[in-house]
């Protein structure tokens, strides 16, 4: 039997790919190619398209002997979200029930979901539960929080168990240094500080120095992304094993401020990466951190590369072998 991963060309869904092709699954990966990098994915059977194409979809699924989907295709960026709301719900929601419509009918009853803490919103207390109040912020949480529960409504009507995944942030790349991270436009703080010893941008600014933290700066969880991609085979084997639909965050259980972060890649890169203060960035809680016990207790799940030295010296490895990124 074949797992099916969507937005397997993307970042995390890349190192997801390369890790169940490691464990020897048989993997189908759907991607329309918008954000996603053909280049990045290592190995399995590529189909390119959209999911909210359903006849596409469905010759995806009479090809291919699917068990199980593993579902990361999604608009992901937080700020974008706001200013175009029509965009993520009809590619996040529509794509994801178009999915489920065709997991129905092929009989495929298990799925693996890509989630985020942006479904917390503003956390009442940090580090924070998955009994924890959900209140996004953002239209990108919202979407998120709504294919959570439209999989629930999916296995109460049909039958087809889920295990969401909230990430909270991911980082790094993979050991080979072969894949990595690549977003145009990059928005994220580790490349985004990684693009100034590669000579791609003079300074890093800092969104925001007057946040309730020690120094200021908002403090978030990193963790590196080949460890969450083990934790999606977890979960997989959990459904497999017949164990029932659930929800769990994946983060470190450790914070480092944006000031922090910047002090480990001078540390890293050897280059003294200059940085300014600017204003707050909208929708930006001041502090995110996961309780991963859940994860660790229930799926066996315990983040490996936990240093974050290590995280980062990882995507400094990747960005300096593909400063351009993939090359199409
Ligand atoms: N930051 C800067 N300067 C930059 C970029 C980021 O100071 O140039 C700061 C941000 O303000 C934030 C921190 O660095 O405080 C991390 O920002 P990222 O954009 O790297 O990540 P976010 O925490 O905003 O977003 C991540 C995921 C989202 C997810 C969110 C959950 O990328 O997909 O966590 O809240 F929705």
């Amino acid at each position: 039997m074949a797992v099916l991963v969507t937005g397997g060309a993307g970042y995390i869904g890349s190192h997801t790919v390369a890790a169940l092709l490691d464990a020897g699954e048989e993997v189908v990966i759907v991607d329309n190619l918008e954000k996603g990098h053909r280049q990045a994915v290592l190995g399995g059977k590529l189909y390119v398209g959209d999911l909210r194409d359903a006849a596409f979809l469905d010759g995806v699924f009479r090809e291919n002997a699917i068990d199980a989907v593993i579902h990361f295709a999604a608009y992901s960026l937080v700020g974008e979200s706001m200013t175009e709301p029509a965009k993520y719900y009809d590619n996040n929601l529509h794509g994801t029930l178009i999915l489920l419509e065709k997991m129905r009918e092929y009989g495929a009853d298990k799925i693996v979901f890509s989630s985020t803490a942006a479904t917390y919103g503003e956390p009442e207390q940090v580090p924070i539960k998955e009994t924890d109040k959900t209140e996004p912020t953002s239209v990108y949480g919202e979407t998120k929080l709504a294919m959570e529960r439209l999989m629930r409504w999916f296995e109460t009507a049909h039958g087809i168990r889920y295990v969401s995944l909230r990430y909270f942030n991911a980082a790094g790349a993979h050991e080979s240094g072969r894949i990595g991270e690549d977003h145009d436009p990059e928005t994220h703080l580790i490349p985004v500080i990684l693009q100034v010893p590669l000579g791609k941008r003079d300074q890093v600014a800092i969104f925001g120095d007057d946040y309730p933290t020690e120094d200021g700066t908002c403090i978030r969880d990193y963790l590196h992304v080949s460890d969450l991609a083990d934790a999606h085979l977890l979960a997989l084997d959990r459904l497999r094993s017949g164990g029932a639909s659930d929800i769990y965050n994946l983060g470190s259980g450790q914070g480092y401020s944006v000031q922090e972060m910047l002090e480990v890649a001078r540390r890293v890169t050897g280059h003294p990466i200059p940085a300014a203060v600017q204003p707050r960035r909208a929708g930006d809680p001041a502090v995110l951190i996961a309780s991963s016990e859940k994860a660790k207790r229930e799926l066996g799940w315990q983040p490996k590369r936990d240093r974050l030295e290590e995280i980062v010296a990882s995507a400094w490895n990747w960005h300096k072998q593909h400063p351009d990124g993939y090359e199409e």
